[in-house]
């Protein structure tokens, strides 16, 4: 029998992003989805547990309410930054489109591209789980809020492309929305408040009325992951040098 990937999810406790690691124990080859700056200690420490070397950083999205830890991981490890074509994040090596394959040693991400929540948004198929970023979550779904952002196709996206999935296939979301950390298919087509039972027009007008909350620095923070977090475009966004380190040191 073959040696089993590695599977880790981590919560980065000020923002409730997650992120993942996976990697192909055989060879070592890891990817990192959704990294956040504060958190990239953790996964080097957890990469280097288990032996990995990293291959890919790859993003769901441009992320409006964390740092991206894409371009410090990238200029640490040399492994290059994937992301959807629309995502708008400018320093990625590799642009995806729907259906793309991404592969690291024996394993691949398969990306849907699930747009709605912001007009660049990939989900990512990895065996029995799919990554879902802030468009489908546990018991919810990511707003269509964000510049670009758009409640009809985030419907599409959650209808057509998330729920048409096999009912057992494992939901990884990109946000905590609770204290559970991982849903599958089956479930949220049942329970999900935001689908169960809603038309199209029905979900449009209830993303309408939600009350808008941008996230805290929010046009930093989509200045900064254009640049996939790199803390000097934090610096040129107006933090201070200190302010837009301190996550990472
Ligand atoms: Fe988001």
């Amino acid at each position: 029998m073959g040696l089993q990937p590695v599977f880790r999810q981590f919560l980065h406790a000020d923002s409730g992003a997650f992120a993942y690691l996976l990697a192909d124990a055989a060879t070592g080859d890891a990817v990192l989805v959704d990294p956040v700056l504060g958190d990239v200690p953790l996964y080097h420490r957890a990469m280097r547990e288990n032996r990995l070397r990293l291959d890919r950083v790859v993003e769901t999205h441009l992320h409006d309410d964390h740092v991206s830890g894409a371009w410090v991981l990238h200029v640490g490890t040399g492994a290059p930054i994937a992301a959807g074509s629309r995502s708008g994040i400018e320093v990625a090596q590799r642009l995806l489109e729907d259906g793309e394959i991404v592969d690291f040693g024996g394993e691949s991400l398969q990306a849907i591209g699930t747009p709605g929540h912001t007009p660049g948004c990939m989900s990512y198929l990895w065996r029995d789980r799919v990554f879902t970023g802030d468009t489908m979550l546990i018991g919810g779904c990511g707003s269509a809020e964000p510049p670009g952002g758009n409640p009809g196709r985030l419907f599409d996206s959650l209808t057509r492309r998330l729920l048409t999935l096999p009912d057992e296939t494992l939901v990884c979301p990109g946000h905590a929305t609770g204290r559970r950390r991982v849903s599958c298919i089956g479930e949220e087509r049942v329970l999900n408040p935001c689908l169960a039972g809603k038309s199209r027009d029905e979900f449009i007008a209830t993303a309408r009325a939600a009350p808008r909350i941008a996230p805290a620095a929010r046009d930093i923070h989509l200045t900064v992951n254009a640049r996939g977090g790199d803390p000097e475009g934090a610096h040129a966004a107006g933090q201070t040098r200190e302010a837009a380190w301190a996550d990472y040191h």
